[in-house]
């Protein structure tokens, strides 16, 4: 008999829903997970990131922030191994990601989820197949295993029956719960969010922040939030990172940056919407 195709599969109505494998941690909470030594990027004659460190531990949620077009997209592109840098080095998983090859950087890609700063659903695909992505690419699990991931995974962000439905039959802040689904649909062990709320409503964007606590919480994972909603993001963030001109400008938690006597600090984490502080 002919394996059913994961279109097929996923054409049909849910099977009842089971339990699923639980929290897991690949790394021991406290161990690093990523670690960033001098990383540089230049576009041109522009000088974006001009030496960079950075490190985050297991079970961690840390917030990088900083004024729009600083770098932080740029950062989280090559610490995924989207982008290539000029110079630095990137532990990531406890793998040296600039020196080893497309094979091992590929299967080291899927330990790790990325929330986009557009949505980037496939506008062509059901919901159901845009969170199943990641785990039909990677090619080792059985058409109705997805589908039960799937399902796990949008009940997970409160999207319980949205699995026919279309990207463009979808609110902006369901659309980013279901790029939140699609980001740990691996198990992921560290999850980049950029920008998970940009254009969002700050009730929506509360929630959603929540629900990165919340899932985060769930699966033991660490995750890497940018953002510039500064006030709703608190309640997800164990600690921050400013960037300004290409540099950490300021490390540590919501307390350290009040007791901060930086005017820079201070605009960012007092006045709440830091996104044109330290701005040329
Ligand atoms: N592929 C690219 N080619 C050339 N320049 C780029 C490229 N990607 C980013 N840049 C430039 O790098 C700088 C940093 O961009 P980045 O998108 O990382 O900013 P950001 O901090 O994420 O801003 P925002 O808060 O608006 O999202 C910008 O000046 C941008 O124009
Ligand atoms: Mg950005």
């Amino acid at each position: 008999m002919t394996q059913p195709s994961f279109r097929d599969t996923f054409a049909q109505d849910m099977p009842p829903m089971q339990a699923g494998p639980g929290p897991r941690t690949a790394k021991q909470l406290g161990d690093v997970v990523l670690r960033v030594r001098g990383l540089k990027k230049n576009f041109g004659d522009a000088v974006v990131l001009d030496g960079i460190d950075f490190e985050m531990r297991a079970g961690e949620v840390v917030g990088v922030i900083g004024p729009g077009g600083v770098g932080k997209s740029v950062f989280v592109k090559i610490c995924c191994g989207l982008l290539e840098p000029d110079d630095g080095a990137i532990e990531l998983l406890g793998q040296d990601l600039l020196a080893i090859d497309q094979k091992s950087k590929q299967r080291l890609r899927e330990r790790v989820g990325l929330v986009f700063q557009n949505y980037a659903l496939f506008d062509f695909m059901t919901v159901g197949e845009n969170v199943a992505f990641p785990m039909v690419q990677r090619g080792t699990a059985k058409p109705d295993e997805i589908l039960v991931k799937v399902q796990e995974r949008l009940a997970e962000v409160d999207l319980p029956n949205v699995r026919h439905l279309m990207p463009n039959e979808l609110s902006g802040g369901m659309k980013k719960r279901v790029g939140l689904a699609r980001a740990n649909i691996n198990d992921p062990e560290l999850i980049f969010f950029d920008d998970p709320t940009a254009g969002l409503d700050p009730v929506t964007s509360s929630k959603i922040f929540n629900l990165i606590r919340r899932t985060q919480a769930q699966r033991n994972s660490t995750c890497l939030v940018i953002s510039h909603d500064i006030d709703r993001m608190r309640p997800a963030c164990d600690r921050y990172v400013l960037l300004l001109d290409g540099r950490v400008h300021f490390r540590g938690t919501e307390t350290d940056a009040m007791r901060s006597q930086d005017p820079i600090v201070q605009e960012f984490f007092r006045k709440g919407d830091g996104s044109k502080a330290g701005a040329a």
